[in-house]
């Protein structure tokens, strides 16, 4: 099968040292990083944006920096965040009426491309761009904030997504943690994003080795 990656969500760490809090994760056993990225639009709630990715991106070399665009125009930022250093941008579905030109854009810019799903949005409607995107994310709380609870009604889309395609890259976030990663692994979600889990883990190391074993298994 796939194999198992495990992105720290930073949502929930202490924001005001956001480039140790990334590092210690990393540190950790983390294979990369999963960047919240909101606009006050498609979500009710900010984050940061490329001028914060561009300042990080020096103080982690070499780490995998995935971009989670929580926005309405996801094209707008696909040139600033791949001048800021950002590997892959994901965006939503629901945030415009052209995925196409929007993935288009996105490889243009040299970046891995993913495509996401909130959890009322039906997984067929990202069939047709399965072939042009590197990654599938199914959204697994409605997005906006860290910390809410797992929705486990979206995981029949992880299910319908591996069935159908043993290789694709399918993504669950929120909500994910070593309580819910064993259904996100029975489901076949092999990209797993975990954020208050893991900053508010004793021992985030373990934790990380826990939902990797899971998955892999
Ligand atoms: C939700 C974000 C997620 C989320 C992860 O809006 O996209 O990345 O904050 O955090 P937890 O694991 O706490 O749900
Ligand atoms: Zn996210």
């Amino acid at each position: 099968g796939c194999s198992c990656r495990i992105g720290p969500s930073i949502l929930n760490a202490d924001l005001s040292d956001l480039a140790s809090e990334c590092k210690r994760l990393m540190d950790c056993g983390s294979d990369y990083l999963h960047l919240d990225v909101m606009d006050g639009h498609f979500v009710p709630n900010l984050t940061f944006g490329h001028p914060v990715v561009k300042c990080l991106r020096p103080k982690l070399p070499g780490v995998f920096m995935e971009m989670h665009m929580m926005v309405e125009k996801p094209e707008t930022w696909v040139e600033h965040m791949a001048d800021a250093g950002a590997d892959m941008y994901t965006f939503h579905y629901e945030a415009t009426p052209h995925p196409e030109r929007c993935i288009r854009k996105i490889k243009e810019a040299g970046m891995k491309v993913g495509l996401g799903i909130n959890p009322p949005t039906d997984v067929s409607v990202v069939l047709p761009y399965i072939d042009m995107v590197d990654l599938i994310l199914v959204m697994t709380v409605n997005p906006g904030f860290g910390g809410q609870a797992f929705i486990s009604e979206c995981l029949p889309k992880v299910q319908f997504l591996r069935d159908r395609y043993r290789n694709l890259d399918i993504e669950v976030d929120g909500g994910v943690g070593p309580s819910t990663i064993q259904q996100c692994a029975d489901n076949g979600a092999n990209v797993i994003v975990s954020g208050s889990a893991l900053i508010r883990h004793n021992n985030p190391r373990e934790a990380i080795q826990f939902m990797r074993n899971t998955v892999d298994e």
